[in-house]
């Protein structure tokens, strides 16, 4: 399709649809799997457990990312046919080439249509959405498929050693239909996109040695495992959490209390309540899930945004923003009109 420069569209989401492993991996599993204690998990994160893929036996990424993108599309009401791009938003590819977006499309028989990964970690999602809104409302793209899929379970050292990170993860895809329509009040209001490479050593998956922080002390059963400093990405994310909503409202030229939800990325329940304290949020304005699911890294976004629309949370002509932060470093928000 040819961009027209001459007119611009509105965007509307139409559609959502999540797609989660069956395994459940509870505070329990962990116990006997570690020194840890389901109380502790509890107290420092909000988790109760996560979805695991059986990976071994071919359920990876696309195979999470088919399933949400195929229920987002029967809940819009459209045919896989009616998608003229897919995108997603992951970290944890099935392999480093085929894009999980080809095996997708490929899953969904959507052949010859546009394809793309994005990756920027936990704010990936977050970051395609505002990508995805200037896409169609540029005219080069009509009805976008945008999943938020990944399966870190498989970077996770499930010892003693990796206790700090390991008890944090889960794996899950979610999807949501963006749409041109005709209706210029919907769509994007403001966003905002950040990146801080210079803060990639507090939260990262070694390919080798030589990525790891401490190269001359890295262990052999380090690499590939993520590597997380909790303490410094905990105090990251309280500042720029709170941070990038109040530069999204003030972009917008709107207070707190004129936005219907803040869907947040979930990777820790203590860090989500401190926004809530913030800004002053009610408990409905500000969903928690990451006791069901864990941090789901790209996928956690739109977990949230299904089950506020699976629930009747979310209605047409409400305002909503979209918020995460993450390893890279990255943090943006994404405000709409719905
Ligand atoms: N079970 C029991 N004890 C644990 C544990 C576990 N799973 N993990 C760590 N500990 C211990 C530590 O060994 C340490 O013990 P010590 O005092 O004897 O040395 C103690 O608990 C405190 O460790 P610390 O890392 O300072 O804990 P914390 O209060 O910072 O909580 C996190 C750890 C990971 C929950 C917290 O740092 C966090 O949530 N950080 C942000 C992580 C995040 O959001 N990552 C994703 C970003 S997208």
């Amino acid at each position: 399709m040819t961009p027209n420069q001459s007119r611009q569209y509105g965007v509307e989401i139409i559609g959502s649809g999540n797609g989660l492993p069956a395994k459940r991996l509870t505070n329990a599993d962990l116990v006997k799997m570690m020194d840890t204690s389901e109380e502790w998990i509890v107290q420092r994160t909000g988790i109760e457990e996560r979805r695991v893929t059986d990976w071994d036996n071919g359920e990876k990424t696309a195979t999470l990312a088919t399933k949400a993108l195929r229920n987002a599309v029967d809940d819009a009401g459209i045919k896989p046919g009616d998608l003229d791009l897919i995108i997603v938003a992951t970290m944890t590819p099935n392999m480093p080439t085929p894009s999980v977006s080809c095996l997708v499309a490929a899953d969904l028989g959507c052949t010859g249509i546009a394809a793309i990964d994005f990756n920027a970690a936990c704010s990936g999602f977050v970051f395609s959405i505002s990508a995805v809104h200037e896409l169609i409302k540029g005219g080069m793209f009509k009805t976008v498929g945008l999943i938020g899929a990944d399966c870190l379970t498989q970077h996770i050292d499930y010892s003693t050693e990796g206790r700090t990170a390991s008890i944090l993860f889960g794996d899950g895809a979610s999807a949501v239909i963006l749409r041109r329509t005709d209706d210029l009040s919907k769509g994007l209001i403001s966003h905002a996109m950040h990146a801080d490479g210079g803060g990639s050593d507090i939260l990262l998956i070694p390919a080798d040695k030589n990525d790891h922080p401490d190269p001359a002390n890295c262990l052999d059963r380090e690499v590939g495992r993520v590597f997380m400093n909790g303490p410094a990405v905990f105090k990251f994310a309280v500042k720029k959490f709170p941070e990038v909503i109040q530069e999204t409202l003030d972009l917008a030229g709107l207070d707190a209390d004129q936005i219907d939800h803040f869907i947040c990325h979930q990777a820790n329940a203590r860090i989500l309540e401190a926004a809530r304290k913030r800004f002053g949020l009610s408990e409905e304005k500000l969903r928690i899930n990451i006791n069901k699911y864990g941090n789901t890294v790209a996928a956690s976004c739109p977990l949230v945004y299904n089950e506020l629309c699976t629930d009747g949370s979310i209605k047409p002509g409400q305002r909503i923003m979209f918020i995460a932060f993450g390893a890279g470093l990255t943090w943006g928000a994404s405000l709409w009109q719905l």
